[in-house]
């Protein structure tokens, strides 16, 4: 928004185009630089002039309505008058179409998000796809697309063989009620362990897939009984963690999609033999073949990939789909992409894997295939544990501190995963996600309680756009203030930015820096003075801060309690 001022204003002085300005404008790095830099490199070519004389030269000329404009080296720097343009910034704020984004245009985006395995613990691995997919489903709705999420269960494949195998041979119905997942689990293990010594195993497990996948009575009320038990753990999960699906919709959801990929392949001569399975190859795409058959003429996790691509392209009616799914899989979504493009869908260029690194929990790695497995479940009560100790401790008096616990307890959780560029690896502490004052989200969420009972103790109990008459420029000239605002304006553009590189932490990282400031303007700032127009006017732009944290804490899927 300042930049748009200056625009207007050095356009008829340069012979440059207003858009050309505008990208060469700069914000200098320090505010002893001014709010807006215009480097004159650009014009030296063409003025034969050095850098440093243009700007001087524009420094002479140049006439914006209060802003000072002052040559520092090859820069014309441009200094704003803080109350005025303070008071523009705050009002504009409060504009309707402040956060009217519609870069999206109703376009839809599927997205494949969360999607965890049947009979196995949702582990802390599928945290990060549900809490970043859920993040992007509100960013990307926030800018105006049409998202839908969508969890791709992993409820299909030759491992529900060896579950069933197990589940027959050492299964106790009575104890695996009390805990049906880990013992799904612990019985999965003990298969394998056993497989290594009697390999019969193995085939037991192939003839129980066989069975299942011709309908068999027995297997399929088993492989029942394990969807329905999972679903059962992972939906309380969900709860949890605020995150709700338009769909779910496993792998097995595509059993009878996939013989039509099969023949499409082979009519299309794209299908070749390969020690007996049926690949297509990828050599001009510089990649492995994608298996689509196994030798045993069985499909696999990428012939259901494909099926699920058509249909959520065909049927689903998506102008995008996106992936949330971790780096590790990256070939396997290039191998699928570049299938689907050899099947002529020229749409596959609209498909994307949205990768993210692993996450350890105080440097441990999750492992699911033996050994303790730490469930999410687990993580999530400790973190409201700790966080109840952390309230009785400061605030013991508090309402609703149970509630508040699971708001700050979860959301440190998923502030914590989020803060953090998606494709670094996550060393997750929960202590350091927990500490007020740290780059965590209670520390954003303490920051919005404390506005609210600003907010409480003052006079002034309507904030909407008919109250901007209170706004007086004179309370607003302060640095401090200054920079705030400048923050504040900020939120639309960091929303834009985070949709389009699909990263959350650019939202999470700009709340954090909102809170900052914040802070800075409280210190120096006393809000509830005598001065009824400088209380009304402070209390505007708290206000203002107060409304982007909760709409920006709830677009990355935390709850935002008033009192904390
Ligand atoms: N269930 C898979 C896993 O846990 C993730 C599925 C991702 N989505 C997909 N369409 N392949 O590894």
């Amino acid at each position: 928004m300042l930049k748009d001022y200056i625009v207007k204003g050095l356009c008829q002085h340069v012979p440059i185009s207003e858009q050309k300005i505008q990208e060469l404008l700069e914000i200098p790095p320090n505010e002893e630089l001014g709010d807006v830099a215009f480097p004159c490199f650009f014009l030296a070519k063409e003025w034969r002039k050095s850098p440093q004389l243009i700007a001087q030269e524009l420094a002479d000329n140049v006439c914006i309505p209060d802003v000072e404009t002052k040559a520092m080296g090859p820069y014309l720097n441009f200094f704003f008058h803080k109350g005025t343009y303070g008071k523009k910034l705050l009002s504009n704020a409060y504009s309707p179409s402040f956060l009217h984004i519609n870069v999206g245009q109703g376009k839809r985006i599927i997205i494949d998000m969360s999607s965890p395995n049947i009979a196995k613990p949702f582990g802390i691995g599928h945290l990060r796809s549900t809490m970043i997919g859920n993040a992007l489903y509100h960013l990307y709705k926030k800018v105006g697309y049409e998202p839908v999420r969508v969890n791709h269960l992993g409820d299909w494949g030759t491992q529900f063989g060896k579950q069933m195998s197990a589940y027959k041979r050492w299964g106790n119905p009575e104890l695996i009620q009390q805990d049906p997942i880990r013992r799904f689990f612990d019985l999965y293990v003990k298969f394998h362990e056993e497989a290594e010594k009697d390999p019969a195993l193995k085939d037991e497990a192939r003839k129980w897939f066989a069975k299942l996948e011709k309908g068999d009575k027995e297997a399929r009320e088993l492989w029942d009984y394990f969807v329905r038990e999972s679903l059962k753990e992972f939906k309380r999960m969900y709860e949890k963690l605020g995150v709700e699906f338009e769909y779910y919709l496993g792998e097995s959801f595509y059993n009878d999609k996939m013989g039509a990929v099969v023949e499409e392949l082979t009519e299309k001569g794209l299908l070749e033999e390969s020690d007996g399975a049926y690949v297509v190859r990828l050599d001009e795409e510089e990649i492995p073949p994608c298996m689509i058959l196994k030798s045993d003429g069985s499909t696999i996790y990428a012939t259901r990939d494909l099926a699920t691509a058509l249909y959520r392209h065909d049927e689903l009616k998506g102008d995008r789909l996106v992936y949330v799914v971790g780096a590790e899989q990256s070939l396997h979504f290039k191998q699928v992409f570049s299938v689907l493009e050899k099947m002529g869908r020229s749409w596959a260029r609209d498909c994307e894997h949205i990768p993210f690194g692993l996450m350890r929990l105080e440097g441990k790695k999750m492992s699911t295939r033996r050994g303790r497995v730490i469930t999410l479940e687990e993580v999530l009560n400790e973190a409201v544990d700790r966080a109840k100790e952390l309230i009785e401790e400061k605030n013991p008096h508090l309402q609703n501190k149970e509630e508040v616990a699971q708001a700050m307890g979860i959301g440190a959780i998923i502030f914590g995963d989020l803060k953090h560029n998606r494709l670094n690896e996550v060393n997750f502490s929960l202590e350091e996600a927990l500490n007020f004052e740290g780059d965590t989200g209670p520390y954003v969420q303490y920051t919005y309680a404390r506005i609210q009972s600003i907010k409480e103790k003052s006079t002034l109990k309507s904030y909407g756009i008919e109250n901007l008459a209170v706004i007086s420029e004179q309370y607003l000239n302060q640095k401090e203030t200054w920079s705030l605002l400048k923050e504040v304006i900020q939120y639309p553009s960091i929303l834009e930015r985070a949709a389009a590189q699909n990263e959350p932490s650019i939202l999470a990282r700009y709340l954090l820096d909102l809170c900052k400031q914040f802070n800075k303007f409280y210190q120096q700032n006393r809000i509830l003075v005598e001065n009824e127009q400088e209380m009304k006017t402070k209390l505007m732009a708290a206000q203002a801060v107060g409304e982007i944290i909760q709409d920006g804490l709830s677009i990355l899927g935390l709850k935002v309690p008033n009192k904390m």
